[in-house]
């Protein structure tokens, strides 16, 4: 796993938006994994300029949410589909159709979370999947305890995430109580994991996810398992791992062809 240490929040999103940058590059037609939540609205915001600017280009990419909220109606605007496509789809240059976020409208929801597996398979898998972590571990809305090979389905979410998701709506009851989130299993499928968090709150998280032991009870900790996990925190996030200088150390003294 690599971590990387940035000075401050605003930092982070253009230090993760240079790796997806990257990978675009590479290859136009790569299958880009989108979180919601605060923590990637930076890296969102980095990757529009660019955009802007003729410097890379979504129009041939495909994305993958990695959840949406079940009981709410698509034209909400917390719906997961709505959120992207106000800050992912149209600001990155994305082609709509190619853009898909788990149906937590359908009346058979296990169909839908099936369905959705294999519109990724169909799709050649994830190339890239963005990540961000709730204050408990959770990544998605794999809550603690979540089966670290899951796979799409629905989750009942956990009463302190509805509590830090109150934020985006108007009363603490109207935050949904179920989603459909990938599963740990599906995310660990990506061909590379990209989590970002800044801010006090999430140190305990990142902390744990990183340098804590493997355990479904830190579903975050998943990352441990990945060939190729890359981690960007600000100085406040990363204000409880034990081995921050050797992340400083290493990323600062990182030969040139490792670079991104
Ligand atoms: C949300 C999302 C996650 C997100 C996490 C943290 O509820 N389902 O994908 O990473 O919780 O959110 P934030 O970045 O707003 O702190």
């Amino acid at each position: 796993m690599e971590i990387i240490i940035v000075p401050s929040a605003e930092d982070v999103g253009p230090a993760a938006a240079a790796r997806i940058a990257a990978v675009v590059r590479e290859d136009p037609g790569a299958t880009i994994g989108l979180a919601t939540g605060s923590s990637p609205q930076g890296v969102y915001a980095d990757l529009a300029a660019r955009a802007a600017a003729g410097e890379i280009s979504f129009a041939a990419a495909s994305g993958f949410a990695l959840d949406e909220y079940v009981g709410i109606p698509a034209e909400h605007p917390e719906s997961y589909v709505q959120v992207l496509a106000t800050s992912v789809v149209g600001p990155l240059g994305f082609a709509p159709d190619r853009v898909h976020v788990p149906d937590g409208r359908a009346t058979d929801l296990a169909a839908a979370a099936r369905a959705y597996e294999d519109a990724i398979v169909a799709a050649g898998g994830i190339d890239l999947q963005i990540l961000g972590v709730g204050t408990n571990g959770h990544i998605g809305f794999n809550e603690p305890t979540s089966s670290l090979s899951s796979r799409t389905r629905i989750k009942t979410l956990a009463e302190r995430t509805r509590a830090d998701n109150a934020r985006f709506f108007a009363t603490p009851e109207e935050v949904p109580t179920h989603c459909i989130t990938q599963g740990l299993g599906t995310i660990l499928d990506a061909g590379e994991l990209l989590l970002v968090a800044n801010g006090e709150a999430k140190a305990a998280a990142v902390a744990a996810a990183v340098e804590g032991p493997l355990t479904s009870f830190v579903p975050a900790s998943v990352l441990q398992l990945h060939r190729r996990a890359t981690v960007v925190v600000d100085e406040a996030a990363a204000s409880r791992l034990a081995l921050a200088d050797y992340y400083r150390f290493t990323y600062d003294n990182k030969p040139q062809w490792q670079r991104w």
